[in-house]
């Protein structure tokens, strides 16, 4: 690794940014560490088209922290419906509430305490702390791991937590010295512009890139060799039955998922590990339905980041109970938006619902 390459890193990283880096985002126009930091959440597994909307959508409901932390969770994971990784709707909401319990209504001012926060890990809480309080913390993103890996051909294997700890001190050692109040934010957004702009995971735009004379990867002629990490993930395939029950007024039957794992806190139809446990709960029901009709829907595959999940789902309709399962409640089609429903279960509800049956 070249020691030059930490030469006027920061400077020239600042003075594109501000030529050429993005500077219109809603969340730049802000010190508010309420906004930035539902920014910071939202754009973690989201790209910042997707984000925008619910992002003005979120703050036009939720204005401050102590707005968002006395709302009803599931008022929350309806407005989030739709950006997925739900755990961060679920982790948005404890935080506020825990900022409105524990620090007086003030997200706390240091990179440090921030990451003690649910939702908060290291590197959005550098982001937060750089971009409202100016601290002299680093980022370590996806991207900017990407940025800083190129540049310094730094060629460990970040599965290693110890070569991941000896990334994060350099990237602590290339920040600005000078000027930080101005700095700071600039820096920190510039490495983040640069990582989603430039130094791209496929055919980088090195030619482009203020750092190209200091890359070291670039010298070595395989920037795409960077980061170097080796575990792969492990994908697994899963499959479930869903009941889709309707009752005679179009409503339908949704339970709210378990506390963790899978659309953890999200409203979902039930859910059966196999097909036998599906039909058994259908056959006790028929006992009592004399309407009772079962239709077999096209099954489909919904992609997980670690998870295939294979959605077989059957649509029981008829004069149902009014309690057809101990845990649950009708819901009509007017009620799905508040109340969060995973995006498939959302789409296979409205399909279904548009149907005949
Ligand atoms: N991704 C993560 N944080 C971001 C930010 N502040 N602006 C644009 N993209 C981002």
């Amino acid at each position: 690794m070249s020691e030059a390459a930490g030469v006027g890193v920061a400077e020239r990283v600042v003075a594109w940014q501000a030529a050429s880096g993005r500077n219109h985002l809603p969340w730049q126009q802000t010190r508010d560490p309420y906004r930035v930091w539902l920014s910071e959440i939202m754009l973690q597994q989201t790209q910042v088209s997707t984000v925008l909307d619910y992002y003005a959508r979120f703050l036009a409901r939720f204005p401050n922290v102590a707005a968002l932390a006395a709302a009803p969770q599931d008022e929350v994971m309806g407005l989030w419906s739709g950006l997925g990784y739900y755990t961060r709707a679920r982790n948005l909401h404890r935080c506020a509430q825990e900022v409105v319990a524990e620090h007086g209504g003030e997200f706390p001012r240091s990179a440090q305490v921030l990451a003690t926060l649910p939702g908060i890990g290291r590197s959005t809480a550098g982001a937060i702390a750089a971009f409202c309080f100016s601290e002299r913390v680093p980022i370590l993103d996806a991207n900017v791991r990407r940025v800083l890996t190129r540049l310094l051909g730094f060629d460990a294997d970040l599965a290693s937590a110890r070569n991941e700890r000896a990334l994060w001190d350099h990237a602590q050692a290339l920040l600005p010295q000078h000027d930080l109040q101005r700095a700071m934010p600039r820096y920190t957004q510039g490495l983040m512009d640069l990582g989603a702009t430039i130094c791209l995971p496929r055919a980088p735009l090195c030619g482009q890139c203020p750092l190209h004379a200091s890359c070291v990867a670039l010298r070595g002629g395989e920037p795409e060799r960077y980061p170097v990490k080796t575990r792969k993930l492990t994908r697994r395939s899963e499959s479930w039955q869903l009941l889709v029950l309707r009752n005679a007024k179009g409503q339908v039957w949704l339970q709210r998922r378990p506390a963790t794992g899978i659309w953890a806190g999200m409203h979902c139809v039930p859910v059966f590990e196999d097909s036998a446990s599906l039909h058994c709960s259908v056959r006790a029901l028929a006992d009592d339905v004399d309407d009772l009709s079962i239709h077999e829907l096209q099954p489909f595959v919904h992609v997980l980041t670690h998870r295939d999940l294979h959605l077989h789902p059957v649509l029981v309709t008829g004069s149902l109970p009014s309690r057809p399962a101990h845990d649950g409640e009708w819901l009509g089609a007017d009620q799905w938006s508040a109340v969060g429903l995973p995006a498939p279960i959302r789409k296979l509800l409205d399909t279904s619902q548009a149907s005949l049956w």
